[in-house]
């Protein structure tokens, strides 16, 4: 009974995550996939393990770390880029509720650059 409860609470965190009021608005008009596929499949997209997968991504667009930096970071009021890996912040807030802890920002940048930015 209770792994079944943990299984139950494996497959609905992810959507349940999704409702919490906190994720900043994305910039663009849409994700590379729709919500549910994103919530679901962005750790196998992203991974550097996956690239053939990676590379079909729904739209025909690959998954770009780069990308979801640009898209899903945010500006604080003086306009000065936020990593978006600190507290608050799209990734983060996500990943902190499912206490996820991906290490890729130990290499991969946090913020846009310059042109990203103002796209
Ligand atoms: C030890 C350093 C390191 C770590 C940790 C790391 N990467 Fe990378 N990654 C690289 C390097 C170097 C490249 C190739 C240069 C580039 O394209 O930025 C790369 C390229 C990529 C790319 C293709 C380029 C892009 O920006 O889309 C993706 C996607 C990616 N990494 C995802 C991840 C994810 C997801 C994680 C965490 C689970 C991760 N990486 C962790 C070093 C790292
Ligand atoms: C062109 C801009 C853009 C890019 C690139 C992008 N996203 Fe998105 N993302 C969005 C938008 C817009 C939404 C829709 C938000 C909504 O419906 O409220 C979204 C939704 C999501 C969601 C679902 C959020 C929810 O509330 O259900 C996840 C997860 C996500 N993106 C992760 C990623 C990851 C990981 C990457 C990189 C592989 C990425 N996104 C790349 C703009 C982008
Ligand atoms: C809707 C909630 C949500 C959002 C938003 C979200 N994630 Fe995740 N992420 C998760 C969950 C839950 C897991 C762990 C479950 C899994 O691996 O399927 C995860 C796992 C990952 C992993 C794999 C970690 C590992 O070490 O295995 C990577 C990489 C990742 N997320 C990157 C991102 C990036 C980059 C963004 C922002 C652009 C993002 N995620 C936004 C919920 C989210």
């Amino acid at each position: 009974m209770g792994g079944l409860l943990l299984m139950l609470l494996l497959v609905t965190l992810p959507a349940l995550a999704a409702d919490l009021p906190s994720l900043p608005k994305p910039k663009g008009e849409a994700c590379i996939a729709a919500n549910d596929v994103m919530r679901r499949d962005h750790p196998d997209m992203l991974k550097h393990q996956r690239d053939d997968t990676m590379r079909l991504g729904i739209r025909g667009g690959k998954a770009s770390l780069k990308d979801c930096v640009a898209c899903h970071s945010t500006a604080d009021t003086a306009g000065k880029p936020v990593p978006i890996n600190a507290e608050g912040q799209f990734c983060q807030s996500c990943h902190a509720y499912a206490a996820v802890k991906p290490d890729c920002f130990e290499c991969h940048a946090t913020t846009p650059t310059v042109k990203e930015a103002s796209r």
